[in-house]
């Protein structure tokens, strides 16, 4: 059987050709295979394989060849100091949403209650799970407070479960609703709307090497990739709602200036504020 040394050593060769990180990619497969911490796998470990963990080392890079992320092998993803699980039906949670959380805590922490969240969307839960938990977390010291509320949707069953499976894992009680955007939920009761909806235009020049093990219908939008942050806008004006409610939406920073003037038109005295790939909407 070959040792850690040597499996390390010939994994990282073989994914040169296909990753910017080969040797991580390979650490992580083994720590992932053998059940240790992968940053404390060394290059001189002599420990040798065991059968079975060759068959599924040997299988997980074979995957990596083919360009599956890295995240849809160990089903695992950090986001915002928590651990998600992921797996195909779900986009893999991106460092750029933290900051959409970052944003979002904030402005939780200046309301005079703990806020009900509203997250559409949802995918494996990562925004608003990691933004109850912070808002929780905020008020927990003090007393008599009611906890925040959280309603976790998504137009996919699928992706509802692994949101599922995430709340259960953070032992947080969440509510799930599969929904085409609002077409099933009442906003009357909720105060922060969050919301990193597709809109990958199909026209960009994207990387599609990683992107095509991702699910499409968590990507890719029409009309410039807006459609859908849109129709979740326009949907928010057509119904009754608190009179401060604050959206936090993701989009690409070429097409901040369109969800502006479109919020805009929607909303004349709402306080927009553009940062990177977030638009926060204070109505
Ligand atoms: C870009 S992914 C984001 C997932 C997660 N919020 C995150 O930040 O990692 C977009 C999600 O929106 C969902 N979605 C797409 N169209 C939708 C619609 N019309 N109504 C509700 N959810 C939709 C997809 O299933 C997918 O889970």
């Amino acid at each position: 059987m070959p040792t850690f040394a040597t499996w390390l050593k010939s994994s990282t060769q073989i994914l040169k050709a296909v990753s910017a990180s080969p040797h991580l990619d390979a650490q992580i497969i083994l720590g992932f295979v053998t059940h240790q911490p992968y940053e404390k796998l060394l290059i001189r470990d002599q420990t040798s394989l065991k059968f079975s963990q060759l068959l599924r080392a040997t299988y997980y890079l074979h995957l990596r060849t083919r360009l599956v992320p890295i995240a849809y092998i160990t089903h695992r993803k950090k986001f915002h100091g928590h651990t998600f699980y992921v797996n195909k039906h779900v986009l893999i949670p991106r460092p750029e949403t933290e900051n959409l959380v970052a944003l979002a805590s904030k402005h939780a922490k200046t309301l005079p209650k703990n806020p009900n969240i509203l997250d559409v969307g949802c995918g494996s839960g990562c925004i608003g799970l990691s933004l109850y938990y912070s808002t929780l977390n905020a008020k927990s010291q003090e007393q008599n407070i009611k906890s925040p509320s959280l309603l976790l949707s998504d137009i996919s069953e699928k992706a509802l479960k692994v949101a599922h499976k995430n709340a259960k894992k953070l032992k947080i009680k969440a509510d799930f609703r599969k929904s085409n955007l609002l077409n099933r939920i009442n906003i009357e009761n909720i105060d922060i709307i969050t919301a990193n909806l597709p809109y990958v235009n199909k026209n960009w020049n994207w990387n599609s090497k990683s992107l095509k093990h991702e699910p499409p219908l968590a990507l890719f939008a029409r009309k410039n990739g807006l459609e859908i942050i849109e129709k979740l806008l326009t949907q928010i004006s057509q119904k009754p709602r608190k009179t401060h409610l604050a959206i936090f939406l993701e989009a690409d920073p070429s097409q901040m200036p369109a969800i502006k003037s479109f919020t805009h038109n929607l909303f004349p005295s709402a306080k927009i504020t553009i940062d990177n790939f977030v638009a926060q909407i204070i109505l």
